[in-house]
């Protein structure tokens, strides 16, 4: 693992060491987006993994049924430390039915490999909409309510210890509110699943900082927080 942001995977030119953050202090700054307090999902007591990927691929429930060439459940080590959820898949995605495995999936994977999280070994990568919107325009709110019970039965299964969340999109449905993701990320939020709360980190999308040089340096202040975090636990 990189301590110096000068080793930051994402770029060369940070100068200035990030602040240290303590994960005590983030959960106490993490006042602005409370997720709703909603019935805890009840998930069957012989659901797995296997069954909820096969929910998923056969899926009709949505319009995107109709114009995925392979729906992406999700994949990853079956009880992570980190689950990453990101927004939806791409047309590479689409193409494989893996999750996260396009230029911005090589990015993600550079920037958790930086922090020791690897999606074979500690980390689940899955998505708030399991199949691709066409044009890879944002899903619409009954895309996102039709894949709504397939995510939460897998943090239900998962129970990861921490929720790194990639992008706007999925923070904002995830958290039930319309702040921009430039305030949301940066600080831990208690997230409810069933009868635990997860710490929940907002971040940027990796397809943002490809396109925004300058989100670099605040995405990777944010996978220093998560590092301190998972040190701290
Ligand atoms: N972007 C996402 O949000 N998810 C993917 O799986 C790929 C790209």
């Amino acid at each position: 693992m990189r301590d110096d942001p000068a080793d930051d995977p994402m770029t060369e030119e940070i100068a200035e060491p990030a602040a240290e953050y303590l994960p005590e202090m983030a959960r106490e700054a993490a006042t602005e987006a409370a997720p709703p307090d909603s019935a805890p999902p009840v998930i069957a007591s012989d659901d797995s993994l296997e069954l909820v990927a096969a929910d998923v691929c056969g899926c009709t429930a949505c319009k995107l049924s109709a114009t995925r060439t392979n729906a992406v459940p999700g994949e990853g080590a079956p009880r992570p430390l980190v689950m990453v959820i990101g927004e939806g898949p791409g047309a590479d995605e689409d193409a494989t039915g893996r999750p996260f495995v396009g230029k911005a999936g090589q990015l993600l994977d550079k920037m958790l490999a930086s922090i020791g999280l690897y999606r074979e070994s500690n980390c689940y990568i899955a998505n708030v909409i399991k199949c691709r919107p066409p044009g890879n325009r944002d899903p619409q709110p009954d895309e996102t309510a039709a894949c709504a019970s397939f995510l939460a039965r897998q943090i239900q299964l998962l129970q990861p210890r921490f929720i790194l969340c990639a992008g706007r999109i999925a923070a904002q449905t995830l958290l039930n509110t319309s702040t921009p993701i430039g305030k949301l990320r940066g600080k831990f939020i208690d997230f409810k699943a069933g009868d635990t709360a997860i710490p929940f980190l907002p971040t940027y999308h990796p397809s943002a900082l490809l396109r925004n040089e300058d989100l670099k340096r605040p995405a990777w202040e944010d996978l220093k927080l998560l590092r301190a975090a998972i040190e701290g636990q």
